[in-house]
């Protein structure tokens, strides 16, 4: 397949300056803030041994502002020290002191940035030519060679770091992103069905829009839904009380859609029919009808053997974001039995979200599934046929770079 921008092949960056922007957003525990998986840290280690010859600066966000996984990238730098790199952190992003780190920075060695939605123009979300001008790009790309992006799981947003570098600087794709652009092209490329997606976690406006869109292009065949994303559904078509939609964020705007979608498709999207909620500190199954306001924690055993089966008869299966509260190793029990359906499916198998990825591999599913994904939103997003904005970014700067 002949991708539309450069990649590590088509460039000289030996000895060279390099900026490079990855997704290493992780999971962490919601009471100590440590890192619970360093899956997408691992994912990009092939880049940065290529780019062992160079002076590396690199760039990632962690968490959104003012949620509980916002946290510096200290621990971030600590755990690629770990895996064998000459990493150091910087408390800083385009300021004197981490102008001055990047300057010193010599070849071999990874310096990071602290965590780059720590400034606030970052959030912001505009054209490449508007978000280039932004303080973060105007301020260091005249210290770089070479701009890598390496940041699949975010390349859906269209903010400074991900693309403004690109309208400045000779850009490149990292070896993550080549290889997620090449493998979901191939499956997606393939008219296979039933095509299944199973989703949980949270995230639920940016979901909640992913399958209208899927639903409307008759994509998916079937919807499984758990995690929060089941949750609204739950309460959209009246099964449990709305106080369980208070950790939603935007609750009622999603309220309306999901109502909206379960009008138009509720043959295909399909819930959870009995659910595990948590008393007295332990998973209790329960109906719907028993529920009392019990935090709902997983799906129940019923639901996930029933998703089970309709993931079995599958062509193409994609799963992302846990089932149930993945941090209590009891509500574990629904994302599992997925998992396993995925595993024992006969057919093409895409698991995508940090949480389900990394319990694939502690499951030791890896090599029976057809292709982990760094992405979340990213990869959804991308399931819908829509150009990621990086990927136009890459490719406009691939033609500038050849001009
Ligand atoms: C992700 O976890 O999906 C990516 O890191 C993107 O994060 P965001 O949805 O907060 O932009």
């Amino acid at each position: 397949m002949k991708l539309p921008f450069k990649t590590l092949d088509d460039v000289d960056y030996a000895g060279k300056r390099v900026l490079i922007r990855v997704d290493m957003n992780c999971s962490l525990n919601p009471e100590t803030k440590v890192i619970t998986n360093d899956s997408r840290i691992v994912a990009m280690t092939p880049t940065l041994r290529e780019l062992s010859k160079s002076k590396v600066i690199l760039m990632a966000h962690q968490g959104r502002p003012g949620s509980e996984d916002f946290i510096s990238l200290e621990q971030h730098t600590v755990i690629l020290r770990k895996l064998g790199f000459k990493a150091t952190f910087v408390d800083d992003i385009f300021g004197n002191k981490a102008k001055n780190a990047i300057q010193n920075v010599e070849v071999g060695h990874i310096l990071v940035l602290q965590n780059v939605r720590m400034f606030e123009g970052e959030m912001k979300q505009a054209p490449v030519e508007e978000v280039s001008q932004e303080p973060i790009v105007q301020e260091l790309y005249p210290l770089f060679d070479l701009f890598v992006n390496d940041a699949f799981g975010a390349a859906h947003r269209s903010q400074a770091s991900i693309v403004g570098f690109t309208a400045v600087l000779p850009s490149v794709a990292g070896r993550v992103m080549e290889k997620e652009i090449r493998v979901l092209s191939k499956v997606i490329a393939e008219e296979l069905h039933p095509w299944i997606l199973v989703l949980g976690g949270s995230k639920v406006k940016d979901k909640v829009k992913i399958i209208g869109k899927l639903l409307a292009m008759g994509r998916a065949d079937n919807v499984l839904l758990g995690g929060l994303i089941g949750t609204l559904f739950l309460i959209a078509n009246g099964t449990i009380p709305n106080e369980y939609g208070a950790p939603i964020k935007g609750f009622q705007e999603v309220l309306g859609i999901a109502k909206e979608l379960l009008e138009k498709y509720s043959d295909v999207i399909i819930l959870p029919e009995d659910a595990a909620v948590e008393r007295d500190g332990k998973r209790v199954e329960c109906e719907f009808g028993e529920i009392a306001g019990d935090p709902f924690l997983d799906i129940g055993y019923k639901t996930a053997k029933k998703f089970g089966k309709t993931i079995r008869g599958a062509k193409v299966a994609f799963a992302n974001g846990p089932m149930g509260y993945f941090e209590k190793e009891e509500f574990t029990h629904g994302t599992v039995e997925v998992l396993k359906a995925i595993a024992d499916c006969n057919c093409i198998t895409v698991v995508g979200g940090g949480h389900v990825s990394a319990m694939a591999q502690r499951m030791g599913l890896l090599n029976k599934i057809t292709h982990i994904s760094t992405g979340g939103g990213a990869t959804m997003g991308f399931l819908t046929g829509k150009q990621l904005v990086l990927v136009d970014a890459l490719e406009a700067a691939a033609k500038r770079m050849d001009a």
